[in-house]
C-alpha cells in the first residue's frame, strides 16, 4: 500500500513547471482513432494512469504506440480493428466512455462498458445519448452495464444540451467529427479542454467553430488526417499549485500555465489577501499573511471550477472568519471535508453547502483521499498542517497529478511516498 507521509508547517518557494492537462489528453487520445493515421501528440501528461489506462485501451482496440519522449507519445490508429471495449478496460475512469464517440465515428458503431471512475454523485450519461441519437445512431443500454451504439450512417444535426456537461459536448464533438453535415451543440460545455480538443480536431483537418462559447458547430468529414499537437497546460495542477503556494504562506513561479484560464481561481486568491503577478505563461503567487474569508460557487466555467473546490476548502479552513462553499455541479463532493475534520478544520456541510469557520492552524493526521481532488486538498492540508500527516489512498491522486511528490519537494515540502503492509490486510494472514 502506498502512502504519503508529510510533515507540515513549511511555506512552499521556488519554481515548478505544469504538466499537460488530464482532461484535454482524455478527450484527445480516443479522437486520434478518428483518422486512420499516425497522430503525435506533445505535452501529454504521460506519467498519470488515467492517460495510461486510456493508452492501454488504444492499445487493446489495434493502435501502436510510439513513446517520442517523456511527455510526446505517437499513436498509429491505422489498425485500429475492434469497436469493443470491455469493462476491465472501462472500470478504471469515466472518460473511457468517450470511445462511444470515437468508435461511432470512425466505425459507425461502438460497444462499449459503462465507465468508472471518481465517485462524486451520480454520473449519468442521457445527454450524450441525447446526443448520439441526434447524430442518427440507435443506442441500447444492456443491464446498466454495457452501451451498444450502431449506425448506418452519422448525420450533422441540432443538439440541444440540456445541462451543460463537458463529457457530453466532448462525445457528440467526436461522433460529429465524422458525420455529414452540421451539427450544432447548443448550450455546449466552455472548458479549455473542449476548445483543445477543438483545436486538435481542426489539425486533424475538421472543421469546428464556435469552441469555447455556448454554440459549436461542427462540420462532419471523412477526411480525417494525422497531425502533430501540443496539448495545452492543466488549469486545475496549476490552480492546485496556486493554492498550495498561498496556503502555506510561500512564494512560488508556476510556469507553463495560460493565465486567462487561471482567471476565477486567482479572482479568489487575490480576495483572500494572496498577491498574484501574471506573466505570459506563468504566474506568481505569494502570501504573507492569514487568509482571509471568501464565498465560493462552484460554476461550469468559466465560473470557478468544482475541480477546485476541495484546494480551495482548506485555505478556508485556516481563514480570519466564516466561509461559504456551494457546489452546483457534484452532489456527493464534500466526503473531504470529513477529513479535514480529522485535520482540526471546523466544517458543517449542510446539502450542497459548507459553512467553513477558519481555525488558526491544522494539525497533522492520519487521512485518506477520497478522489483525485479530494487527494490534492489532502496533501495541501499536509504542507500546511503542524506535525505529521499521513495520506492513504494516493492512488487517486496518482489519476492526475503528474510527479506530484517529486514537485512538491523541489518547492521545500516534506513529503515522501512509502510503502506499508496493512496488518489487518486478512489476505496476508497465514
Ligand atoms: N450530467 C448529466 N447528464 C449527462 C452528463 C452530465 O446529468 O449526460 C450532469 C453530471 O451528473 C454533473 C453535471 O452534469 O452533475 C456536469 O457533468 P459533466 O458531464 O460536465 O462532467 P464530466 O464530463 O463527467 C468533467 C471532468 C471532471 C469535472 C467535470 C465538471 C473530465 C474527464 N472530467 O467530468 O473532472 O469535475 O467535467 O467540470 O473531463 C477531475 O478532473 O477531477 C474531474 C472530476
Amino acid at each position: 500500500m502506498e502512502k504519503f507521509v508529510i510533515n507540515g508547517g513549511v511555506p512552499l518557494h521556488g519554481e515548478v513547471t505544469v504538466s499537460g492537462a488530464k482532461n484535454a489528453a482524455l478527450a484527445i487520445i480516443p479522437a486520434a482513432i478518428l483518422c486512420r493515421d499516425v497522430c503525435r501528440i506533445e505535452n501529454l501528461p504521460v506519467s498519470i494512469s488515467d492517460v495510461r489506462y486510456m493508452i492501454s485501451t488504444l492499445k487493446y482496440i489495434g493502435a501502436t504506440i510510439k513513446y517520442i519522449d517523456r511527455s510526446t507519445i505517437e499513436i498509429d490508429s491505422r489498425n485500429v480493428n475492434s469497436y469493443m471495449i470491455s469493462h476491465d478496460m472501462t472500470k478504471h475512469l469515466r472518460a473511457s466512455y468517450y470511445f462511444i464517440g470515437a468508435l461511432l465515428g470512425r466505425f459507425g458503431k461502438a460497444r462499449v462498458a459503462m465507465p468508472g471512475g471518481c465517485y462524486l454523485g451520480p454520473r449519468p450519461i442521457d445527454q450524450h445519448i441525447k446526443g448520439f441519437e441526434a447524430l442518427g445512431a440507435t443506442i441500447s443500454v444492456e443491464d446498466n452495464a454495457i452501451v451498444e451504439a450502431t449506425s448506418s450512417k452519422l448525420f450533422g444535426a441540432p443538439v440541444y444540451l440540456d445541462i451543460v456537461s463537458v463529457g457530453a459536448t466532448v462525445n457528440i464533438m467526436l461522433a460529429a467529427a465524422r458525420a455529414e453535415g452540421m451539427t450544432i451543440i447548443e448550450n455546449a460545455a466552455k472548458e479549455p479542454h473542449i476548445v483543445d480538443l477543438a483545436n486538435f480536431l481542426n489539425s486533424m483537418g475538421a472543421d469546428i467553430r464556435g469552441a469555447g462559447t455556448d454554440v459549436i458547430k461542427i462540420r462532419g468529414t471523412e477526411n480525417l488526417h494525422g497531425c502533430t499537437y501540443s496539448i495545452i497546460p492543466d488549469q486545475i495542477e496549476a490552480g492546485t499549485f496556486m493554492v498550495a503556494a498561498a496556503a502555506t504562506r510561500g512564494n512560488v513561479l508556476i510556469n507553463n500555465v495560460i493565465p486567462k484560464h487561471l482567471e476565477s481561481i486567482s479572482t479568489k486568491l487575490i480576495e483572500c489577501g494572496a498577491d498574484i503577478e501574471e506573466y505570459d505563461e506563468a504566474v506568481r503567487v505569494s502570501m504573507t499573511e492569514r487568509p482571509g474569508k471568501c464565498n465560493i460557487k462552484t460554476m461550469p466555467h468559466p465560473g470557478f471550477p468544482t475541480d477546485m473546490q476541495p484546494q480551495m476548502a482548506v485555505l478556508l479552513s485556516m481563514a480570519e472568519g466564516t466561509s461559504l462553499i456551494s457546489e452546483s455541479i457534484w452532489s456527493n463532493r464534500f466526503r473531504y471535508t470529513e477529513q479535514l475534520q480529522r485535520m482540526g478544520a471546523r466544517i458543517t456541510v449542510d446539502g450542497q453547502i459548507a459553512m467553513i469557520h477558519g481555525v488558526e492552524k491544522l494539525k497533522g493526521a492520519p487521512v485518506k483521499a477520497d478522489d483525485l481532488r479530494a487527494g490534492a486538498a489532502m496533501i495541501i492540508a499536509g504542507l500546511c498542517a503542524e506535525g505529521r500527516t499521513e495520506i492513504e489512498d494516493v492512488m487517486h491522486i496518482k489519476r492526475g497529478y503528474e510527479n506530484v511528490v517529486e514537485k512538491f519537494s523541489n518547492l521545500g515540502a516534506d513529503i515522501r511516498m512509502v510503502y506499508s503492509v496493512d496488518p489487518f490486510d486478512i489476505n496476508k494472514v497465514g
